[in-house]
């Protein structure tokens, strides 16, 4: 049963596809649902490292307009001009404007400075935030407040001053990366935690809020752990102290995958994605719909977090099994070329009751992982696509 419009437009694509007697890259691109965010106007917050800015050259490549933000202008140049040698933008189609989220009194005229060079603002990825490293016990206060005005109250301010304009044009799109520590709890991040849940609990409440704008989608992306610069920026005790010893990130899902995975759930209009590895997948199944064994893992889990933090090695390196010498299991079974990565729970059919994800979201992953894998190569494209379809 498809449930999801933009499931159907994927099948009629591969319809076309299959029905074509060769494959080129461009064919691979406008197979995707991500093709369609060419000519938007995307402004990404967090733009000058990490998820933002891979998210930034993807678009690029896509050819969506972009305004990147974030606090370190020069970074941003640097960025820009990444963007500019890789796609077929021009210099006026990216807007670099610096921006610190927990400046709240900046963030409309920062929003009208977007407005006039674009005109208007389809896209808004509130993205730029930061993590936390610290026992709720070392910690002091200040840092919660912090994590608040930053995760929290930045992302809503700016949300409030774009929304407008999307009131207006009665169509948009605005996309938060919140994270799998929306969904669940973990120790050493209990503000973390909490700035992200509110976000959740803020967005849902707002899309019940926007029923008689249907054409305005609330999405939110909730990544488990990604290589980023993120662990180098934790907040940690004090805001004074920033973290002696990020240690390897090598593990985490790499940053151009999550990114991928961002576009097609925004293209989609998915309303929650869950972009992980497992078993961080895995625990966001059990946190929505067996508490109490997510609980009790958790107490385990969280115990080894700790003890890694303490060591000096990266909180979450033993789950990973690049690092295990005895892998984690996969808990449920990779189907499509591509490795199960990705939940959109509004694909689940009927309601939340599956445990899996539909088949027909992995196909969609699956075309994505078609794209990036057999671009060029015609033959293996046109089996790729022909796979896809039996499987
Ligand atoms: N990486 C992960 O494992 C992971 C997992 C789940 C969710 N996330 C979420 O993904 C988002 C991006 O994080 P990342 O992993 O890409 O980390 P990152 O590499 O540290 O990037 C964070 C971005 O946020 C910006 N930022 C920080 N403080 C800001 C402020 N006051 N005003 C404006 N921008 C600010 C930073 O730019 P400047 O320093 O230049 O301002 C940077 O561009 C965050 O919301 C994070 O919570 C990450």
């Amino acid at each position: 049963m498809v449930v999801h419009h933009g499931v159907g437009m994927i099948v009629d694509k591969w319809e076309q596809a299959l029905s074509a007697e060769e494959y080129t890259e461009q064919d691979a691109l406008n197979f995707s649902t991500e093709h369609e965010l060419r000519g938007k106007v995307v402004w990404v917050t967090g733009a000058s490292s990490g998820i933002g800015e891979e998210l930034s050259y993807q678009l690029a490549k896509l050819g969506a307009l972009l305004a990147i933000s974030a606090r370190r202008e020069d970074e941003l140049q640097r960025v820009k001009k990444k963007c500019l040698q890789i796609s077929s933008l021009s210099e006026n189609d990216i807007l670099v404007l610096r921006l610190d989220l927990t400046d709240r009194s900046s963030h409309e005229a920062a929003t009208n400075s977007v407005l006039k060079h674009f005109g208007k603002i389809d896209i808004l990825v509130n993205n730029g935030g930061r993590s936390q490293r610290s026992l709720f016990v070392d910690t002091n206060l200040d840092v919660y407040n912090a994590i608040i005005e930053l995760n929290y109250l930045g992302t809503i301010s700016l949300t409030k001053h774009v929304l407008n304009h999307m009131i207006q044009r009665r169509k948009g799109k605005i996309v938060t990366v919140s994270s799998v520590m929306g969904i669940m709890g973990a120790p050493l991040a209990t503000g973390y935690c909490a700035s992200k849940h509110a976000l959740q609990g803020f967005f849902n409440s707002l899309r019940t809020e926007l029923t008689d704008y249907p054409e305005i989608s609330v999405i939110q992306i909730c990544p488990g752990p990604v290589q980023s610069q993120i662990i180098q920026n934790v907040f940690t005790e004090n805001l004074a102290k920033s973290l002696e010893n990020s240690g390897d990130q090598s593990h985490k899902m790499p940053t151009d995958r999550c990114a991928r995975l961002t576009l097609v759930s925004v293209a989609n209009d998915v309303k929650e994605a869950w972009i992980s590895d497992h078993p961080y997948l895995a625990v966001c199944y059990l946190w929505q719909y067996a508490p109490t064994w997510a609980w009790w893992l958790m107490n385990r889990m969280g115990k080894r977090r700790i003890q890694n933090f303490k060591s000096g090695i990266d909180a979450d390196a033993s789950y990973s099994r690049k690092n295990n010498k005895k892998p984690v299991p996969n808990l449920l079974p990779a189907e499509g070329p591509g490795q199960h990565h990705l939940c959109a729970k509004d694909m689940h059919w009927p309601g939340t009751a599956t445990l899996r994800v539909t088949p027909d979201l992995q196909r969609m992953e699956g075309a994505q992982t078609f794209d990036s894998h057999h671009a060029g190569d015609k033959d293996k494209a046109g089996r790729a696509i022909a796979e896809e379809r039996r499987a």
